[in-house]
């Protein structure tokens, strides 16, 4: 079959690629790019666990086409931390035991990130909406909750300087 170039920015880096009409984001990422944190869970929009940040939006690359993300900016769990910093986010999750075997833990990030990016001050029931989409079968969601609503703070604390 007949393949398609398309060009992705992921996590900071441009790439260029020729992909199979039916190739989906998330296998381009997991496989083609190495980017194994964004995991697999249902691979039918159900879990969340495949949440990516493109273009500032949380998005499911397990229901999206490859061709279809051509041209966008893409964030994935690898492009959070800054060199050998965690972002807040993680450093949060870490720090309010909202991780315990860590399957859905990028995902729940990622999904929080896009939050955060596009309201820097989400209150318990808006974070609580922002991970419906994410299925957690060991931690629960009250711990990743106050994760994020801890990294949400800290970020405005260290944006006012
Ligand atoms: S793997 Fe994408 S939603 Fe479950
Ligand atoms: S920490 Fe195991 S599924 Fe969420």
């Amino acid at each position: 079959m007949k393949k398609i170039d398309i060009k992705l920015t992921v996590n900071g880096e441009q790439h260029e690629m020729a992909v199979a009409p039916g190739e989906r984001l998330l296998d381009v990422l997991r496989e083609r790019l190495g980017l194994t944190g964004t995991k697999e869970g249902c691979g039918e929009g159900e879990c969340g666990a495949c949440t990516i940040n493109m273009n500032g939006q949380a998005v499911l690359s397990c229901l999206m086409l490859a061709v279809q993300a051509d041209g966008a900016t893409i964030l994935t769990i690898e492009g959070l931390q800054k060199g050998a910093d965690l972002h807040p986010l993680q450093e949060a999750f870490i720090g309010e035991s909202a991780v315990q075997c860590g399957y859905c833990t990028p995902g729940m990030i990622m999904a929080s990130d896009a939050l955060i990016r596009n309201n820097p001050s989400p209150t318990q029931g808006m974070i609580r909406d922002a991970l419906a989409n994410n299925i957690c079968r060991c931690t629960g969601y009250d711990r990743p909750v106050k994760a994020v609503l801890k990294a949400a703070s800290q970020m405005k604390e260290r944006k006012n300087g």
